[in-house]
């Protein structure tokens, strides 16, 4: 029997990632990470599609020989068309399709999105974790983009809220950027919560209908907040930072929880997944476990190395695309903006 062998190829932000998949078990996931931005606190688009050129034919090589398959075996590639920094997508995509086309096999797009939240559906070799059945909640949270999910199907997905303004992730990179910290801000607050009290402060949450977020205004309330104590003792923050993290850090898991509670409450869903670079944070999975303890809800936590951007998750996608068929034509473009 001839196997099905996924080359899947991932440069929507600032990671070069490819990954091989064979029958959909992961083969090999390779990452390249771009420190050029950490001095500009924040993804440079041009910086980064220059180091996605720098990076994608080494990271590709290594994928396939970690795996140990030949470029003559693979039967599709796949690759993130969308949503991204477009001079980043055109890499990815750029190379995918001139690799597709030089094989003679099929390309197969993947939106960015879906890629994340089909990420509980990656399996290695050895591993025997439960996937989530159909239909089950995901919360989509990441540098980008924060929603709940409803997956009928791994290509039927309905928004039930989203954000209405800055994402989670983007919220927790913004304050952290305030305090003086590096870039990615999200895991410096995390590992800086680990330390601090959650109740020290203070922070305002929207009140918004429906099962949409906001974070804007609690980035407005940690800054004035900042603001007002450096007025009265310059080193606050230097002095504070353990307890700002934490106090932040539970304001933003507290906002998300709320709306994730009311989505299962108002579907009677109980299967729920997190997805996305957010769903690494230490606080949101404590959140997401102490309902699996309460009794309340079944959850699906993502390995770490399948929270932030990889080729693993559109590999996944390509694969369950291919088995059903759907390619993508050649002429097919990049896109930077989309909802699922
Ligand atoms: O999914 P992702 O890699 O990129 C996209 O936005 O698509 O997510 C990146 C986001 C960043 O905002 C980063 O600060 C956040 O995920 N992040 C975290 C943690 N790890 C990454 N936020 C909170 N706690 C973490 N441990």
């Amino acid at each position: 029997m001839s196997h099905i062998n996924i080359l899947a190829i991932e440069s929507s932000c600032d990671d070069t990632s490819a990954a091989v998949m064979r029958d959909g078990i992961l083969l090999s996931n390779v990452t390249a990470g771009q420190a050029v931005h950490e001095a500009y606190g924040g993804v440079v688009p041009e910086l980064a599609s220059r180091a996605h050129q720098q990076n994608i034919v080494p990271v590709v090589d290594q994928a396939l020989r970690q795996a140990g398959v030949d470029k003559e075996e693979l039967s599709a590639v796949a690759v993130t068309l969308g949503p991204g920094l477009m001079g980043s997508l055109l890499v990815g995509v750029s190379f995918a399709k001139g690799l597709a086309a030089s094989l003679g096999i099929p390309l197969i797009e993947a939106n960015h999105l879906q890629g994340h939240i089909l990420a509980h559906f990656i399996r290695e070799a050895s591993d025997e974790y439960p996937v989530p059945p159909y239909p089950y909640l995901c919360l989509l949270v990441s540098g980008g983009n924060s929603q709940i999910v409803k997956v009928s199907a791994y290509n039927r997905m309905e928004i039930l809220g989203q954000t209405i303004d800055d994402a989670a992730g983007e919220a927790m990179d913004k304050c952290s950027k305030v305090m003086g910290l590096g870039y990615p801000g999200g895991p410096i607050i995390d590992r800086l919560a680990r330390k601090g009290n959650p109740e020290a402060f203070q922070f305002s949450k929207p009140n918004i209908p429906g099962l949409d977020y906001s974070f804007s205004g609690l980035k407005t309330s940690f800054l004035y907040f900042l603001r007002d104590q450096l007025e009265k003792n310059p080193a606050f923050i230097e002095e504070n930072k353990e307890d700002l993290a934490a106090s932040l850090e539970k304001t933003v898991v507290d906002i998300l929880m709320k709306k994730m509670k009311k989505a299962v409450k108002e579907t009677g869903i109980c299967h729920v997944a997190l997805s996305g670079g957010v769903s690494a944070n230490t606080g949101l999975r404590e959140a997401f476990r102490a309902q699996e303890k309460a009794g309340n809800w079944k959850i699906y936590i993502p390995k770490f190395s399948y929270t932030t951007d990889n080729a693993a998750m559109i590999a996944i996608t390509g694969y369950y695309k291919y088995i059903d068929g759907e390619f993508c034509p050649l002429e097919k473009s990049a896109y930077s903006r989309t909802i699922i």
